[in-house]
């Protein structure tokens, strides 16, 4: 069997860890971290590659990388990259892969996942860069619990004042734009990028290894 997408998102065993890694994240009073942030940045990973033309495999192991991305958490924030990568080798090892493409494929998703909180250097490869694009642009108001959640850290307003999070291609421009509408009456942009500096200047380090320019809207104004 191919390494594939399907597999993952099915897999029992997974959906247990994602719950139980998205419980503990409750409990300690961060945002939603489960099978809806796994989706999210499965999709937006496979879909700024497929806009930028590579191949349906390099999409199919990014969807797999930013749907295993965050499973690390499930036993502790801290280096939850790492962990992260042990446990989808422990869940990927058992599937009956031909051996010509075990390597290049699960190394691939491990490479992803074990580098995505790096956010001093550049991401290894594409698939690890597209990834970080998913990742990283997904600051849906509706990761919050609940309404109180807004008001207990700068991190959580940023997030409740987010409405839209788009990001745009533009494949022959070579250029990725990311569009944020923030309700300044909720966050201001001064607390946006007190919180979400270092993430945005990821994503252009992620985008330079898709040999794209990165720029940042908000609210219609070009911040970078
Ligand atoms: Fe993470
Ligand atoms: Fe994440």
């Amino acid at each position: 069997m191919l390494l594939n997408f399907k597999y993952i998102r099915n897999n029992e065993e997974l959906l247990t860890y994602l719950k139980y890694a998205d419980n503990y994240f409750e409990s300690i009073g961060y945002k939603e971290h489960g099978l809806s942030h796994a989706l999210f940045t499965a999709e937006r990973a496979a879909d700024v590659l497929r806009q930028l033309g590579y191949t349906a495999r390099i999409q199919e192991l990014a969807k797999i990388a930013g749907f295993l991305h965050d499973i690390g958490n499930l036993v502790g924030r801290n280096d939850h990259p790492q962990s992260g990568a042990i446990i989808a080798m422990h869940i990927l090892s058992k599937m009956d892969i031909p051996e010509e493409r075990y390597n290049s494929d699960i190394f691939e998703v491990f490479g992803a996942i074990g580098s995505h909180e790096d956010k001093n250097m550049t991401p290894p490869t594409e698939i690890a860069a597209a990834v970080v694009l998913g990742d990283k642009t997904d600051v849906r108001c509706q990761r919050l619990r609940n309404k109180e959640q807004k008001f207990k850290d700068v991190h959580s307003k940023v997030i409740a004042a987010c409405n839209n999070t788009e990001l745009k291609i533009n494949k022959d421009k070579k250029e990725v734009s990311l569009e944020l509408d923030i309700n300044t009456e909720i966050c201001s942009i001064m607390e946006y990028f007190e919180i979400f500096t270092q993430r945005t200047i990821y994503c252009s380090k992620a985008c330079s290894v898709l040999n794209c320019s990165f720029s940042l809207y908000i609210n219609g104004d070009r911040f970078l």
